[in-house]
């Protein structure tokens, strides 16, 4: 990606942000895209670069629990909230939430390249709307774009998550409401 947004060192203020619970610190222009600061400077590189003008979501994370496009939203505008990348959803490298293990299973993915801003917009629904239907599945899952035409397993997978959490939800209660 262009780095022509990044302050140079000497100029650069700082900005902090949190991401996946932890407070971090960048040292980058506060019109930086935020996806760039991401991938650059956080090496978190689970959310993709598709489209660049937020057409695409592959780029997408949790901002505040809503899922939204970073591939053209500077870094400066999430400053005070906080942001959940598709590393933040598991719990180390073994257990994973159960949305992502949903679309494992139902091998959801073909290239994948859309697939974590998929798992974000389905965690994002799941938190909301615990039981969807097939239809607000699709309607919440529009913005998404898949090229390799995963789109049913895709439906499969959330239908599936739905049902994972839904029997944590009964088995266990978890405090904050979101069984892992
Ligand atoms: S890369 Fe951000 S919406 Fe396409
Ligand atoms: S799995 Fe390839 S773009 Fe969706």
């Amino acid at each position: 990606m262009a780095d022509e947004h990044r302050a140079a060192p000497e100029d650069a203020g700082t900005i902090e942000l949190n991401v996946n619970g932890a407070s971090v610190r960048v040292a980058v222009d506060p019109v930086t895209p935020f996806l760039e600061v991401l991938r650059n400077d956080l090496g978190l590189t689970g959310a993709k670069y598709g489209c660049g003008v937020e057409q695409c979501r592959a780029c997408a994370v949790l901002a505040d629990g809503v899922a939204v496009p970073t591939c053209a939203t500077a870094v400066g505008s999430f400053v005070g909230r906080h942001v959940v990348t598709v590393e933040g959803l598991s719990r180390g490298s073994d257990v994973l939430h159960p949305v992502q293990q949903a679309f494992l299973e139902e091998e959801a993915a073909q290239c994948g390249f859309c697939i974590p801003g998929m798992v974000i917009g389905a965690v994002a629904l799941l938190d909301r709307t615990p039981d969807p239907t097939d239809a607000e599945i699709r309607d919440s899952l529009a913005p998404h774009l898949c090229r390799c035409g995963s789109h049913a397993r895709i439906i499969r997978a959330v239908r599936r998550a739905a049902n994972s959490l839904a029997e944590a939800r009964s088995v266990a209660p978890v405090a904050g409401g979101r069984p892992r």
